[in-house]
């Protein structure tokens, strides 16, 4: 059966973290034009709540590595929406430095925020998916936790955990739950406009992939609407790149 376009997700109730920039808005915006009820998780404020309003959807501004804010986040989620049946991890940072320059505190940071935070919302809306008639969780990992590079080697720590949490996940839930890790390579989003820059030395546009270019978040948006959805019943415990084919 085809499901009409616009009504791929009527009737989910689904949290996304990050979704005030980038790719985790790109998803918010995909995920309400297919009809789902959403609540937006974000720590930036101001930017979340323009971006809910405008979409008719539910704001929750926070950080995702606060243990007590998360739990609250995530049972408030589940009673304005009645259940929660998906989550979508996309808020994160970047630590890109050598590392005899990185600090512990910058170290704990990523971990806490990139890692502890997809730890933390996972772990509040187990029992809600598990309730639900299929649920479905997307961690928004990168290219970086399956190949790294030097420079960011704090960075692709955090996304290499995120995939190995990801299937270790996947082994503890339930046949109707779905986990799943997205793994972007280079998407053009305000935490890597310093690439594109014109004095940036960090980028040679034909060398980033197969595709020549950065990928838009829209398009990862679209591999994490085809991972909510039953059209996806027989993946799981997948750690799918989304890199316009990456070198190496
Ligand atoms: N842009 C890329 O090339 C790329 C590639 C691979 C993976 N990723 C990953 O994709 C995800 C989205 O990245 P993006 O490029 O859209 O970045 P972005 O900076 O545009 O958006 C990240 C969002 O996460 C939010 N956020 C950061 N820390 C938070 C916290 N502690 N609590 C709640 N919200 C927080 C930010 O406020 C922001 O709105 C990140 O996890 C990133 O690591 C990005």
């Amino acid at each position: 059966m085809t499901i009409a376009s616009g009504e791929r997700l009527k009737g989910r109730k689904i949290v996304v973290t990050g979704a005030a920039s980038g790719m985790g808005e790109a998803v918010a915006r995909l995920f309400a034009a297919e009809g789902a009820a959403l609540t937006l998780l974000d720590i930036t404020e101001a930017r979340l709540s323009a971006i809910a309003d405008e979409l008719g959807q539910h704001a929750v501004a926070g950080d995702i590595s606060d243990e007590n804010g998360v739990e609250r986040a995530i049972s408030g989620a589940a009673e304005r929406m009645g259940g929660i049946d998906g989550l979508v991890n996309v808020a994160g940072i970047l630590v890109r430095k050598p590392v005899r320059e990185t600090s512990f505190a910058d170290f704990q940071r990523v971990l806490s925020v990139n890692l502890g935070g997809p730890f933390l919302t996972c772990r509040a809306a187990l029992p809600l998916l598990e309730q639900a008639e299929f649920g479905t969780i997307i961690n928004v990992a990168s290219l970086a936790g399956l190949r790294s590079q030097p420079g960011l080697a704090a960075y692709s720590a955090t996304k290499a955990g995120l995939v190995a949490f990801t299937e270790a996940l996947s082994g503890e839930l339930g046949p109707t739950v779905r986990i799943n890790a997205v793994c972007p390579g280079v998407i053009e989003t305000p935490m890597t406009a310093y690439m594109f820059e014109d004095d940036s030395p960090h980028v040679a546009v034909e060398t980033l992939n197969r595709a020549a270019r950065p990928g838009t978040p829209e398009e990862v948006a679209k591999v994490c609407l085809f991972l909510s959805t039953p059209e996806s019943a027989f993946v799981s415990s997948a750690a799918i790149a989304v890199t316009g084919g990456h070198f190496r």
